[in-house]
């Protein structure tokens, strides 16, 4: 199973971008699971429901949010409609949407996606492990689902690679969001599970985190803000994992960033290339 997870998108720039380049990058690569982060799609900050509809009829098969899920109010009450849409499961109880979901590929697979956020440096959300470990009880690998993907929106590099080892065997992919840079260590572990600790961001990364520099600078430091943040629309990257995942098993055989465009580094998962 050939599956791609791309990192937060920011912005119209980043937008516009996966939106152009994911139908290509589906049949191209004939990947059977697209999932997309768009926690800050609109305009950075949340989603609105025409931009996840774009997206979804771009070739997301499921959309995964984060602390930026509820930016736009309106996000609320749109959520209850949308299966496809999560937010972090371990908001507390009553929270308007879902953190879950099981899922269909294109090659007939079962693949419950789980989102969950991180608390150091963060919201003081509900446990995240024990939010992923009573989905994991609830539909195990090879049992509920022919695949587990885990999107940890973290900000601690520490959390997150904690929660990969949590479920190494257990899942075929936890990948890391929320701190829109790219790390260089996505990896099988050893029991079977990639992993990755920032995918990065789909968006223009001549930015603070996708977000024009001299509003960051002067916050850092006057303490004091002068305006609203507003999204770096230059040229963006587009910054995913493409993860290979082994059909009887469920767990990974190989991952690869792929990278397009921007001032990033360009790399495409070779071992789909003939
Ligand atoms: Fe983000
Ligand atoms: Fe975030």
């Amino acid at each position: 199973m050939r599956l791609l997870f791309l990192g937060d998108v920011v912005g119209r720039t980043g937008r516009k971008l996966v939106i152009d380049r994911l139908p290509g990058l589906r049949e191209r690569f004939k990947l059977d699971f697209v999932i997309v982060n768009g926690e800050n799609a609109a305009g950075g900050f949340g989603i609105t429901e025409p931009i996840l509809q774009a997206l979804l009829d771009a070739g997301a098969d499921v959309v995964t949010g984060g602390n930026h899920s509820w930016d736009q109010r309106e996000s609320l009450v749109f959520i209850e409609r949308h299966e496809r849409l999560l937010r972090p499961i371990n908001y507390p109880p009553g929270t308007p949407g879902r953190g879950s979901g099981l899922f269909k590929a294109a090659n007939g697979a079962d693949v419950l996606v789980v989102n969950a956020m991180g608390r150091v440096f963060m919201a003081d959300l509900d446990c995240p492990f024990r939010a992923v470990e009573a989905e994991l009880d609830a539909c195990p690998l090879g049992r509920g689902a022919d695949a587990v993907v885990i999107d940890f929106h973290a900000e601690a590099t520490s959390e997150k690679q904690a929660i990969g080892h949590l479920v190494d065997g257990r899942a075929s992919l936890v990948i890391g969001t929320h701190t829109h840079a790219p790390t260089s260590d996505d990896r099988v572990l050893k029991g079977g599970t990639a992993f990755m600790s920032d995918v990065g961001m789909c968006g223009d990364y001549d930015s603070v985190l996708g977000m024009q520099a001299d509003e960051a600078i002067n916050r850092f430091m006057s303490r004091i803000p002068r305006g609203r943040f507003q999204p770096a629309n230059g040229v963006a990257s587009l910054s995913g994992l493409a993860v290979e995942i082994d059909d009887r098993t469920g767990l990974a055989i190989r991952t690869n960033p792929l990278r397009l465009g921007g001032s990033l580094r360009s790399t495409e998962p070779h071992f789909w290339v003939e």
